[in-house]
């Protein structure tokens, strides 16, 4: 039986992730603030930037990627102290299987030692998303009023999350 692999994507991984984060992109729409057109405009070079800067996590099964994660270091002398998990997902046939849950130990555990607290974001409609980072720690600290603008036109809350590491 194969086992899944975890590692880290880099810019020599980019198409892989795209592709992974484009089907997330339009198959739970809702779930994300940023739509494929957005990932489009950021472009390529900025995706491969963006993959060796940031830390991103991939979790594969015979080459597929199953689920995806990555974590950044908010910039700046009194805000480095700071992290930002972001881009979480994992493909619907393994939700459930502990893939989610390889993916953010493994961010969580690259952060400590580098921020004090990280954050994040989920839709507040989005009850499984939120109750995965609350079952990883995460308290919810505020909620953006319509934060985001879905393509039916509603607008939907952010929660905002946050935990020490
Ligand atoms: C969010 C996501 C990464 C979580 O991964 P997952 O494998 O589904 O997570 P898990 O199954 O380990 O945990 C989900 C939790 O929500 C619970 N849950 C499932 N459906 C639920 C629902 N409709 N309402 C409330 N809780 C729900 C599960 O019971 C589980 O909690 P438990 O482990 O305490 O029992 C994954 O569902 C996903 O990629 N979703 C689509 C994209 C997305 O929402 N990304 C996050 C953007 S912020």
């Amino acid at each position: 039986m194969s086992s899944l692999t975890l590692r880290r994507f880099t810019a020599a991984d980019v198409d892989a992730y795209l592709a992974v984060r484009r089907e997330g992109l339009l198959q739970d729409a809702d779930a994300f603030r940023v739509s494929p057109d957005d990932d489009d405009a950021f472009g390529l070079a900025a995706w491969r930037e963006r993959l060796d800067r940031d830390y991103v996590i991939g979790i594969e099964k015979d080459g597929r990627t199953l689920g995806i994660g990555g974590f950044a270091r908010i910039p700046g002398a009194k805000t480095r102290h700071k992290g930002l998990i972001w881009g979480m997902y994992v493909r619907a046939e393994a939700r459930g299987s502990g893939v989610a849950d390889a993916v953010m130990d493994a961010l969580l555990d690259y952060a400590r030692g580098k921020v004090r607290q990280v954050q994040l974001t989920a839709v507040a409609a989005n009850a499984r998303a939120v109750a995965f980072y609350e079952r990883h720690g995460f308290a919810r600290y505020g909620v953006e009023p319509g934060s985001i603008c879905l393509t039916d036109g509603n607008y939907a809350d952010e929660m905002l999350m946050w935990r020490l590491v």
